[in-house]
């Protein structure tokens, strides 16, 4: 099936029977001081895949991530996460936007390459101190939740411990794990290695893998390319703010139908 071109503007595939995409990104654009940094993205993103979004320092890999779920409020384009949607046409942020946004947000969870864990918090409280926040749950259950997703993310050992004890490849699966407490539908990911040594974010890519097999959706921002080459579903190579090729990986690695994405990819040889 191609995702990318299967469903008509307004009504995403679900009046042809066809499942809604988990994720999905129309004519998305985005200017800073009149430079243009999304040039109409246009992407679907199905239940249980695994995307990755590959391309030259400045094409507005990032942008598009923080696009997604309005950390950054795009000019025009429309954004639908598992179900929540909001679209912009130029025009000022209404309380309605923000009530969206927040929708979106609640369906998304997100790991930057910095890891950004709370250092004054154990990993355990780093787990536990969102769904505090939002859920009238028992923190007994809470606590057994996210135990468990430390455990899952091999990290069960220092739930105690402050994130300036861990390396970076604990910090960053600690990260993760944060965010899988607030049950996501869809993991965003902004070179999630690139601040770790190899074998540390073999661990972490690891994590994604995991992931995948469960079925979660994620969208990878990376600069991995053995990565991205054996777990991708699908790779978006960007340049200069517009999707250039979206392929499987292998077609993508060996025949690649634009010479941006081979020029891209030769330096990686
Ligand atoms: N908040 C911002 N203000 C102004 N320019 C920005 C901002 N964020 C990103 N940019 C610019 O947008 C372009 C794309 O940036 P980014 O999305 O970070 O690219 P990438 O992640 O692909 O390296 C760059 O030229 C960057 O300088
Ligand atoms: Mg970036």
């Amino acid at each position: 099936m191609d995702r990318v071109s299967n469903a008509g503007p307004g009504s995403p595939g679900s009046a042809f029977g066809v499942p809604e995409p988990v994720v999905l990104v129309r004519d998305l654009r985005k200017s800073f001081d009149g430079q243009v940094v999304l040039d109409g993205i246009s992407l679907e993103v199905g239940s249980g895949e695994l995307v990755s979004i590959i391309g030259p320092s400045g094409c507005g890999k990032s942008t598009l991530l923080r696009c997604l779920n309005f950390l950054e409020v795009p000019d025009s384009g429309e954004v639908r996460l598992a179900g929540h949607g909001l679209s912009r046409n130029g025009g000022s942020w209404r309380r309605a936007d923000e009530a969206a946004a927040h929708g979106l947000r609640s369906q998304v969870g997100m790991v930057f390459q910095s890891f950004n864990l709370f250092p004054h918090r154990t990993v355990l409280d780093n787990l536990m101190l969102a769904p505090r926040a939002v859920k009238r749950t028992d923190r007994v259950v809470l606590e057994r939740d996210a135990r468990a997703l430390l455990d899952k993310v091999g990290l069960g050992s220092v739930a105690g411990r402050y994130p300036a004890t861990l390396s970076g490849g604990q910090q960053q699966r600690a990260a993760i794990a944060r965010a899988l407490a607030m049950a996501p539908r869809v993991m965003l990911y902004d070179e999630p290695t690139s601040a770790l040594d190899p074998e540390l974010a073999e661990e972490v890519l690891g994590v994604m893998r995991t992931l995948d097999a469960e079925g979660m959706t994620q969208l990878v921002v990376t600069h991995e390319m053995r990565f991205a080459r054996a777990a991708s579903d699908r790779i978006v190579f960007m340049e200069a703010g517009r999707i250039v090729e979206i392929a499987e990986p292998d077609v993508l690695f060996s025949s690649p139908s634009d010479p941006r994405t081979r020029r891209f990819l030769r330096q990686f040889l």
